[in-house]
């Protein structure tokens, strides 16, 4: 079956025409305007302006799509995210539902995510097949959360971050870095050249009983190394002395923005793997999963592999395009659900930005 699936939860509109069946999944054609070059300037994403943009492209995006072929069935993420964007996805899938008379899936968008593990951009058959129970991290901007899956479509929570997202810490660390938004591929792209045991921050809650994560302390401490601290920034380098080869900081007490970046990145990654690590070992999972922007983050992706290798359990990791918010993971979680005939009235459709997966 071809599924048309609709993201806009955040700040990329994204239609995609996916080819569906047990087999495989096959995109037929994906579109996606990314918003990220407005909301720079801000350093984050601002929801009014989040919400217009998506109203501004969805439907050319759609029509673009379109071309490649007629969907049998109608899929959109309506649920977590920002209010302004899912409301633009939700009305179009209502009324695209309506019009060309194709039933309607409604998707929770990390859903998306743990099942953009399946998409192969190359091949048509199945990339990796998730066996049951299945145990998945997701993590990005928006969201830290273990989940176990006994069967397809049963979802229960089992961590969560307690304050802030992981992505959302690397973010405003990255501000604080004066990096862009996006921060995360900024912050790991500096960490690949610097020494993680040269600046040694903490590791919220690893030794805790429980899985769940809490990101806004590391923050906190990264911001008072900060200001104690200060980074040598490239524009400064030519009036500061660099630091030596070998350590951290010059004699003005000033960091090495790349050794910070290590420091910071490996903190993230030591929490993030040691509690799936932890988890898996408690729930026997059958596959884990890894998902959402912050699995793009090269030293995550290899630190868990390395570790999960020694349980001997299969690792799927999402291709690099498909970490990042998209459409198409969304037409492969809605295969699932039309599968079981999951569909949900075009009158009754909403958009819920706080729908909780499990
Ligand atoms: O899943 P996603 O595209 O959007 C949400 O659903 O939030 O994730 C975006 C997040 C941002 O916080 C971004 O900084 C982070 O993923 N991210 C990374 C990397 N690439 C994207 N974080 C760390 N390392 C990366 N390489
Ligand atoms: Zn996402």
């Amino acid at each position: 079956m071809k599924i048309l699936a609709i993201e806009s939860s955040c700040d990329d509109t994204s239609v995609a025409l996916v080819e569906c069946s047990d087999k495989g999944f096959f995109v037929i054609e994906e579109k996606t305007a990314s918003q990220i070059n407005l909301h720079k300037k801000y350093g984050g994403v601002i929801p009014e302006i989040a919400g217009r943009l998506h109203a501004e492209k969805i439907i050319p995006l759609i029509e673009e799509v379109l071309k490649k072929g007629k969907p049998d069935i109608i899929a959109v993420a309506s649920g977590p995210g920002l209010i302004t964007g899912l409301i633009v996805g939700v009305e179009t899938a209502r009324n695209l539902s309506y019009l060309l008379k194709k039933p309607l899936v409604s998707v929770n968008h990390l859903e998306g995510h743990i099942h953009s593990v399946e998409i192969d951009s190359k091949i048509k058959n199945l990339k990796s097949k998730i066996r049951f129970p299945a145990l998945a991290l997701i993590v990005s901007g928006g969201h830290t959360e273990l989940i176990l899956m006994k069967k397809p479509g049963s979802y229960k929570l089992v961590g969560v971050t307690l304050d802030d997202a992981a992505g959302e810490c690397f973010d405003k660390v990255a501000k604080m870095l004066k990096l862009s938004y996006p921060g995360g591929p900024k912050i790991s792209l500096l960490a690949k050249n610097g020494n993680a045991d040269n600046i040694i921050l903490p590791r919220p809650m690893l030794h805790q009983d429980n899985f769940n994560f809490s990101f806004a302390g590391l923050k906190t401490a990264a911001l008072y190394y900060l200001q104690k601290h200060p980074i040598c920034h490239a524009e400064l380098v030519s009036a500061s002395p660099r630091c030596a080869k070998g350590r951290s900081r010059n004699k003005f007490g000033m960091t090495d923005i790349k050794d910070f970046c290590a420091g910071f990145e490996q903190a993230i990654v030591d929490v993030l793997t040691e509690k799936t690590i932890k988890a898996t070992k408690k729930y026997n999972p059958k596959t884990v999963i890894l998902g959402g922007g912050v699995s793009a983050n090269q030293h995550l992706r290899a630190a868990l592999e390395d570790k999960i290798k020694n349980l001997n359990i299969p690792l799927l990791i999402p291709e690099l395009k498909y970490c990042m918010d998209n459409a198409a993971m969304l037409a492969v979680a809605g295969y699932y659900k039309a599968k079981n005939k999951k569909f949900t009235d075009w009158k009754k459709i909403k958009a819920d930005p706080t729908w909780e997966i499990g």
